[in-house]
């Protein structure tokens, strides 16, 4: 089942996720419907907020940004071929490496992609969709959308990342999203 995306501007983005349990009911359904949400929608990645859950956990998928790469792409990111994995009560140990710049989106932030700032690598403590514990660092461009998608569940935004300037330009435009004064081609869901 597809899940209607949180819109700019809603509090449930601006909230620090809490962990959850082995027994929070209904997970395994609610990480289908989040990975069906997130294909349907065109993401590499979804976290728990963004479909109105106050809970720390998220999808990445950056495989498929590989498998859809033309030949003169390979070898560009480290982190070739990617991941696909389920992110539960992550929490970040540490940020490595030297800052770089990505063009980065967000469903919840439609139409509007800025260049972000962000170190090479994260290292991570989380559960996977089996509660099994893993402690693992993340590099290129799934270590990107990591941090991108670990930020929801902190209550964070890629927008905060710009410069005042910059920020203030979008204004209009992210007030327009939070009227829900976009067309997407996915379902969203705006604050009341
Ligand atoms: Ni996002």
């Amino acid at each position: 089942m597809t899940l209607p995306i949180v819109a700019y501007g809603a509090n449930i983005l601006r909230k620090t996720a809490a962990d959850i349990a082995a027994d929070y009911p209904g997970l395994d359904k609610l990480i289908a419907d989040m990975w069906e949400t997130m294909y349907y929608s065109n993401g590499v990645g979804l976290a728990a907020p963004q479909i109105n859950k106050d809970v720390r956990l998220f999808v990445v998928d950056s495989a498929q940004i590989f498998e859809h790469q033309e030949a003169d792409e390979k070898g560009t990111y480290p982190d070739e071929p990617g991941i696909k994995k389920v992110f539960i009560n992550a929490h970040v140990v540490s940020l490595e490496g030297e800052d770089w710049v990505y063009n980065e989106g967000c469903l919840s932030i439609p139409k509007i992609r800025e260049d972000v700032v962000r170190p090479q690598e994260v290292t991570l403590e989380y559960l996977d969709e089996h509660f099994q514990p893993h402690t693992e660092t993340f590099i290129g461009l799934t270590g990107r959308i990591i941090q991108h998608e670990y930020d929801h569940i902190d209550g964070k935004l890629f927008i905060d990342y710009l410069k005042p300037l910059r920020r203030k330009m979008l204004q209009g435009r992210l007030a327009d999203i939070s009227k829900g004064k976009v067309q997407v081609d996915y379902k969203m869901l705006f604050p009341k």
